[in-house]
């Protein structure tokens, strides 16, 4: 609006209309009436607020009509100053007044012309609309999961603030035991009502507290995969933060042995790479399995399988995941018949995975909410 408005103004109102005198004209002496004159043909000339912000600054800016009239007082004879001084005030008002007049009638000359409809153009198109994309620990969650239950596993989800009996108890790692060293938790305050049920909340630090409540709620065989936010009170830096990703995996079935772990992670690294990936494994000690381990994959970045490059730091392998048999004693503590049933669970980093895969060379990136760095993917 307000761009071509000829049309209007060519329209039998204008310019014939005058703008209409306002009541400080009649006094103004014939100079200053000249003045007006001119201003009032411009501005009835005017076809958008641009034009008519110009006029004002011709009359009545700095360096215009009316500050000339004033800076030539001290010149007059001093009987004749009040009055040019007050000739050229009334003049000032009088502009101001015709410029609102004709920016009033403007504004009602576009919503006339809108209403006609007149300049719309249905077939321009709009504007798209600014479109997001998935964070990449979701599309790597999702890339995930979608394989893990091609492989038969249900996804599960559990609470962030956990009880401390899932988080360590149950998990064979109990109040005094060392590997919760391991776990710098953040804790939470109870207060209200639950202050003095004894729960001692935190805030979960991996997930395989949802593998207690997957044996709680599931009757074996049953696999499950858990992706989900941990958190602890890390020093932040590079590789270390206090919020981070991981996926947890549970199999119990009846005679699972570690040729089924091995298959198992075998499986999902196929799916991923799209080729055959070897693994190996390396002992790892965690409380609820026995035995523990550390899988490692042959790097899949180097150029050619055990060439070696800079992802594997020249090893030619990469840590996948912690994992091993299910201790015999968590199976029991969550009522499963461990005489009948075994067990693998696995550990994947979720967030170290989403960083080789898109080779992200800093962890505070995935939650620092920064759109440039989101806007990427
Ligand atoms: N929850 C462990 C951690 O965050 C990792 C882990 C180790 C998970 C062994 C597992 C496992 O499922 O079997 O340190």
């Amino acid at each position: 609006m307000g761009t071509n408005r000829s049309s209007t103004l060519g329209s039998p109102a204008w310019p014939a209309k005058r703008l209409s005198p306002s009541p400080v004209e009649s006094t103004l002496s014939p100079e200053l009436t000249e003045h007006l004159e001119a201003a009032r043909a411009r501005a009835t000339a005017a076809t958008s607020n641009e034009d008519l912000r110009a006029i004002d600054r011709d009359y009545a800016g700095k360096g215009g009509v009316v500050a000339g009239l004033l800076a030539a007082i001290p010149t007059l004879p001093p009987e004749e100053r009040r009055d040019a001084g007050q000739g050229a005030n009334r003049l000032k008002q009088a502009i101001a007044g015709l410029l609102d007049e004709r920016r009033a009638e403007l504004e009602a000359d576009a919503i006339a012309e809108a209403r006609t409809g007149k300049g719309f153009d249905p077939s321009l198109s709009i504007p798209a609309p600014a479109r997001g994309s998935l964070h990449p620990v979701t599309s790597v969650t999702r890339e995930l999961e979608d394989i893990f239950t091609s492989m038969g596993y249900k996804v599960l989800d559990g609470p962030e603030v956990e009880l401390d009996s899932y988080n360590f108890e149950r998990l064979n790692i109990p109040a005094d035991h060392p590997a919760r060293d391991m776990h710098d938790t953040f804790w939470c305050e109870v207060t209200g009502a639950e202050r003095d049920s004894r729960m001692d909340l935190l805030l979960r630090t991996h997930t395989s507290c949802v593998q207690v409540r997957a044996m709680e709620e599931l009757a074996p065989p049953f696999r499950v995969v858990v992706p989900g936010r941990v958190f602890r009170q890390e020093s932040v830096d590079a590789s270390h933060e206090h919020t981070f990703h991981q996926m947890e995996g549970l199999v119990v079935a009846e005679g699972l042995t570690v040729g089924h772990l091995i298959g198992a992670m075998k499986t999902f690294l196929r799916e991923v790479f799209r080729r055959e990936i070897e693994v190996r494994l390396r002992p790892g000690y965690f409380p609820f399995v026995e035995p523990g381990f550390e899988l490692d994959a042959r790097c899949p970045f180097c150029p050619k399988p055990g060439a070696g490059c800079k992802v594997c730091k020249h090893t030619s392998w990469v840590e996948l995941c912690p994992c091993g048999m299910v201790h015999p004693a968590v199976l029991a503590k969550s009522g499963i018949d461990n005489e009948k049933y075994t067990g693998f669970a696995f550990g994947l980093g979720l967030s170290r995975l989403v960083m080789l895969r898109y080779q992200i060379d800093d962890i505070r990136h995935l939650m620092g909410g920064d759109q440039r760095f989101l806007s990427q993917f």
